[in-house]
């Protein structure tokens, strides 16, 4: 170990926009405190036990970065010296190791964030030729230092990515599917609809079968982040053995507990295939069941449980009036034999959603991709 690590940690979890809420209670159960909902971020301190721990087990963010240093900027000499000056740069910043600077916000003479990522790298890489008469290579794809400012209110923040490659990719996914949710999406909204493993669970247009695999993930404490590397591990503060502690209990805790049928059913028969490589990637093969057919004609498993999906709502209007009838048939395939389900639809499209001639009891806004939705709640009578 380098150097002496702050008691607490002022960090940043980048996640996405809508699941901001559910993404401060996952980080709270880790051990963060202090959280403050941002958009598409949460702000939260942790100590540097929780901050590891984070890393390692939350699905929702796509990174966590680390607060470095803040300083009022109200210019581009402001910024330029701000950043020479906000920390002791000697540990951290050795020529070796690649960088990359993204910027977010805006300040006085500042208001193109390629601008202002500039002029932070130019900071640093000058401080390095001053130091020690040479500098970094700038990496944008794989950087060992991935630093982030962000202005704002008369003051400038300066972060670093403590994650690396982006959390949303757990590793057991090598097929997509047509339209794959990214996992951490998954995640979140799984989260939302309080599954917790103890009734049964069925994704009737399942894709690649994302979101059944997150919620078994989730259900069977298989943490995310245990078989990779992170940006962190470079770090000068960086604690090994604590963070050998906190890998090795994330994966103690990964269990074999029997869960309740959990099915996926989709009728593009080798966009199935794909789920089912990817659930064997994740070692789920036994806990999952794949089937293939049309929704019209699923069956539930035995019991009242959750039913969630992802239907396609078409991105061109000719698409959107050919898929109307799906939702409709989808809307009578539930009400008829899934009585005492609750079903969890993403929509993308409110006026598809209205074919399913059904009234939801909660709508909440999440962007997929860019693409602003609802994940519609609806109790099935
Ligand atoms: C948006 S994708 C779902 C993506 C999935 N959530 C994932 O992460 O991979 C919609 C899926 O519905 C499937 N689908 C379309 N019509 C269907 C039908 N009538 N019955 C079953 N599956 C259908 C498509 O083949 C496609 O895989």
């Amino acid at each position: 170990m380098g150097i002496p690590v702050p008691q607490r940690l002022n960090c940043i979890a980048v996640v996405p926009q809508g699941l901001e809420q559910a993404a401060a209670e996952e980080l709270q159960e880790l051990g963060a405190s202090g959280l403050k909902t941002l958009r598409r971020a949460v702000g939260f301190q942790a100590d540097l036990a929780s901050f590891y721990r984070a890393q390692r087990r939350a699905r929702l963010p796509f990174r966590l970065l680390r607060q470095l240093g803040s300083f009022p900027c109200r210019s581009r000499e402001d910024l330029y010296w701000g950043v020479q000056r906000c920390i002791d740069w000697e540990p951290w910043l050795k020529p070796k190791l690649s960088l990359r600077v993204d910027a977010t916000g805006s300040a006085p003479g500042l208001n193109h964030s390629h601008y202002s990522a500039l002029q932070v790298k130019n900071a640093l890489v000058d401080w390095q030729q001053q130091r020690w008469g040479e500098r970094s290579s700038v990496d944008l794809e794989q950087p060992d230092l991935s630093f982030h400012i962000h202005l704002g209110g008369g003051q400038a923040t300066l972060s670093i990515d403590g994650s690396g490659e982006s959390l949303h990719r757990r590793g057991y996914r090598p097929r997509m599917g047509l339209a794959p949710l990214k996992e951490n999406l998954a995640a979140g909204l799984i989260r939302l609809t309080g599954w917790d493993g103890s009734v049964p669970l069925a994704d009737p247009l399942c894709g690649s079968g994302t979101l059944l695999l997150e919620a078994a993930c989730m259900a069977l404490k298989r943490h995310s982040g245990l078989d990779r590397s992170f940006a962190l591990e470079q770090w000068p503060d960086f604690a090994r053995t604590l963070w050998e502690q906190e890998t090795a209990s994330a994966e103690a805790e990964a269990s074999d507990r029997a869960l309740p049928a959990i099915v996926g059913n989709e009728m593009d028969g080798s966009v199935l295939e794909d789920a089912r490589a990817n659930s064997i990637g994740a070692g789920l093969e036994q806990v999952i069941q794949w089937q293939q057919g049309d929704c019209r004609n699923f069956v539930p498993p035995e019991g009242r449980g959750v039913l969630v999906c992802n239907p396609p709502y078409g991105e061109r209007i000719g698409e959107r009036d050919a898929l109307e009838p799906l939702y409709s048939d989808l809307g009578a395939m539930v009400k008829e034999r899934c009585s005492g389900w609750s079903l969890w639809l993403l929509s993308g499209n409110p006026e598809l959603t209205g074919a399913l001639k059904m009234k939801a009891s909660r709508r909440i806004p999440v962007s997929n991709g860019g693409i602003d939705c609802r994940w519609l709640h609806y109790e099935i009578r």
